[in-house]
């Protein structure tokens, strides 16, 4: 049996899209991408193909390890071995690769989220090193129509909250993530503001930034659809107003960073 890696480049974005569903089949959370989901991610989220790593067994895909690259930063959006490949040192290989392409590119910090049921990967993390940082949450709340309109331009919502923002934005929400997105959408009271986006497919308004008093503006965003919030640190007041306003936590994970500023 040999295990090769190779960059994530090497194989076409629908092997890597099949590659994924396969290793994620039995996931925490049920996940199924496709191709225009894993574009998607690969922009917004400044997922680098050439860091980013697959594992061949013998010449056939079992593994892929992704890496999102940002200055001296970085953060790994998905690991995963298939099932009949675990167990055999794969996920190590494949996320000691991805170490090694952010420390060959001057990075300082890999971060990551580990929902709390994932046991393997979470036991995976703490072997290689990684921090708990603190626990953030996922949040919904169902959709609640003919609220007046609050809204403004995203640039003058994103001023307000570089203000009024206690603590850093986790990867998928931080300041780079919006700079990619063309249809994110701004809106201010007079005692804090929002940023937020519909997905055309699924409806619902997602919140990509919050900060200051939070239940006028999440009573705002409900009027555009449910409202998800993924990853708010737990504690935070939004999430004592989602739940006052009837909403729940659906998944908590733990946000992880490995130093890397060691290495040299
Ligand atoms: C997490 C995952 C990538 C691990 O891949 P793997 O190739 O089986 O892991 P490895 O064989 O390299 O294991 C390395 C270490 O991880 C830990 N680990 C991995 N699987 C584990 C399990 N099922 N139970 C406990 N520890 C586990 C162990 O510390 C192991 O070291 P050890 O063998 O010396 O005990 C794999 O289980 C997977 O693909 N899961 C589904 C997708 C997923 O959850 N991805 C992570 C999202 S955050």
């Amino acid at each position: 049996m040999t295990i090769e890696l190779r960059p994530a480049r090497s194989l076409s974005i629908a092997e890597r899209v099949a590659l994924f569903n396969a290793a994620y089949e039995d996931y925490v959370i049920p996940s199924r991408l496709d191709e225009s989901t894993l574009q998607g991610m690969i922009d917004w989220f400044d997922l680098d193909v050439d860091a980013s790593r697959i594992a061949l067994r013998d010449g056939e895909p079992v593994g892929f390890g992704n890496l999102g690259l940002r200055r001296d930063q970085a953060w790994i959006g998905g690991v995963g071995v298939v099932t009949s490949a675990r167990r055999q040192g794969i996920g190590e290989l494949l996320m000691q690769a991805l170490h090694d392409e952010a420390a060959a590119r001057s990075v300082k910090q890999v971060w990551l989220e580990v929902i709390e049921q994932n046991d393997a990967a979470y036991r995976l993390y703490e072997k290689l090193g990684y921090d708990l940082v603190r626990w953030v949450e996922v949040w919904t709340l169902p959709t609640e129509s003919s609220r007046p309109s609050l809204e403004v331009p995203v640039e003058q919502a994103h001023a307000r909250i570089r203000e009024l923002r206690a603590e850093h934005e986790p990867w998928q929400r931080s300041d780079a993530t919006l700079a990619h997105y063309a249809d994110a959408r701004g809106i201010e009271t007079d005692e804090g503001a929002a940023i937020l986006r519909v997905n055309r497919v699924t409806g619902a308004a997602q919140v990509v930034q919050i900060a200051g008093e939070p239940r006028e503006l999440l009573q705002a965003v409900r009027s555009y659809g449910n409202v998800v919030i993924l990853n708010l640190p737990a504690g935070d007041p939004v999430g004592e107003a989602m739940r006052e306003l009837g909403g729940a936590v659906t998944v908590r994970q733990r946000e992880m960073v490995l130093d890397l500023s060691s290495r040299g």
